[in-house]
């Protein structure tokens, strides 16, 4: 019998184009997936660049009109990798044309962005088509973390009292020039919604748990001005090699965030995200500790999670390290074998697999954020901006 297959167009060309990209390349080659993704059309705005990307990354067409793949009758899933302030409109009409639909995070650039997009998708999941909706709060599919939520639910954690999340890169110096992620009516925030929504995600995710109220926010922007760009806006996240006019404009987003949190089953946390960390260049990392338990993550050591058994007798607790690669761990059957280390790019491969897993009628390997999930963090977001400004504690029931 031959297999379901779904017609995939992307949007955007760049760095979540890639990591996408090879995502749909590599899922149905690992995993035995219900439904293969096809990869129909890439979009995004350089003609010239498509050119060669589409045909590198295997790409069936390409198109600098997104409008036309959202209303093409071929296509069943959209995926959004376009900067913030245009994910709204994407999303929007991909979901009224009867698409399934995978945005990047956060989800918008905007809570009232956010909450058309929330209401878009409540809509088309009552449809006929019965759209999904899926966000791309990869970390989730690490192993390491998709562990630590495993054994969260598995009560191994006990009661959570303590959580603390850091997100830290240095890449935004004075001499990063003024890209998307520096203007807020194009990104929303800075360090917050880039970085900090992924560890707000991984808090929730892992603790299975929401934050009650924030309190005492900070949003820093340090470097207040920024060269313009003339012409394209370089490579890698900073902007390397890009080439700058004299001009300067001013940066309307933070460039560190700090905020305390109570969550509603008790626990405390903090939350520090930074652009401006030297010496840190993805140093995504989660802290939690519970009465039975206790666990550590930092993504630049992605496939360890560190472990505190409180339950063992005393002479024997201490921090263990497990190598989270198998056997028996989350997604390490459709890796290499024990100890035989994955990448960033897994993260993506296996959000592509549980997507399909989903779309197939079959469990992904841990719970996937749709827009109903990632709406919460973008609630949280709001809070602590509201929090910063206002310089009060900011109670989640006050933010809709
Ligand atoms: N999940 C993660 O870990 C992660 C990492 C980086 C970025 N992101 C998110 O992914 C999104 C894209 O970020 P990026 O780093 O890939 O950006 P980027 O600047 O590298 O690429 C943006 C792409 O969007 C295209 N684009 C921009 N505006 C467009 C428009 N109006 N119509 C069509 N195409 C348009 C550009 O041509 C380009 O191909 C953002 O929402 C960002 O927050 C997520």
């Amino acid at each position: 019998m031959s297999k379901r297959t779904l017609n995939v167009a992307l949007i955007g060309s760049k760095f979540m184009g890639r990591t996408h990209s090879n995502a749909y390349l590599k899922a149905p080659m690992h995993f035995d997936l219900p439904v293969d993704p096809v990869m129909h059309t890439i979009t995004a705005r350089d003609k010239a660049d498509l050119e060669s990307f589409a045909p590198r990354w295997g790409w069936r067409n390409h198109t600098t009109r997104w409008n036309d793949v959202v209303n093409n009758d071929e296509i069943g899933l959209v995926d959004i990798g376009t900067p913030n302030h245009v994910h709204r409109d994407m999303a929007v009409a991909a979901l009224e044309a009867g698409k399934h639909v995978a945005c990047e995070k956060p989800l918008a650039n905007t809570l009232d962005n956010a909450r058309v997009m929330l209401k878009a998708a409540k809509k088309a999941a009552k449809s006929k088509a019965r759209n999904k909706t899926f966000v791309w709060y990869n970390y989730r599919r690490c192993p390491a973390v998709a562990l630590a939520y495993q054994m969260a639910r598995a009560g191994r954690l006990g009661k959570i009292y303590h959580v603390r999340c850091f997100y830290l890169q240095d890449w935004a110096g004075p001499d990063t020039p003024m890209l998307w992620r520096f203007q807020g009516n194009v990104a929303g925030s800075g360090a917050l919604g880039d970085l900090c929504a992924h560890s707000i995600d991984t808090a929730r995710f892992i603790m299975g748990d929401e934050i009650r109220e924030i309190n005492g926010a900070i949003l820093k922007t340090f470097i207040k001005e920024r060269v313009v760009l003339a012409g394209g806006a370089g490579g890698e996240i900073s902007g390397k090699g890009a080439k700058t006019a004299k001009k300067k404009a001013k940066s309307t987003v933070d460039d560190a965030v700090l905020f305390t949190a109570e969550f509603k089953g008790g626990a405390v946390a903090t939350f520090e995200a930074t652009r401006l960390s030297t010496g840190d260049k993805n140093g995504n990392r989660i802290e939690i500790h519970g009465d039975k338990g206790a666990i550590r993550f930092d993504f630049e050591r992605m496939c360890e999670l560190q472990w505190y058994d409180a339950t063992l007798p005393e002479a024997e607790q201490g921090w263990s390290t497990i190598n989270v690669s198998g056997p028996n761990h989350p997604y390490a059957e459709a890796w290499w074998p024990a100890a035989h280390a994955i990448g960033y790019e897994h993260s993506f491969i296996n959000q592509v697999a549980d997507m399909c897993f989903t779309l197939g009628r079959k469990k992904p390997v841990v719970p996937l954020p749709d827009f109903e999930d990632a709406y919460q963090t973008q609630r949280v977001l709001e809070a602590v901006t509201q929090s910063a400004k206002h310089r009060c504690p900011i109670k989640l029931s006050q933010v809709k």
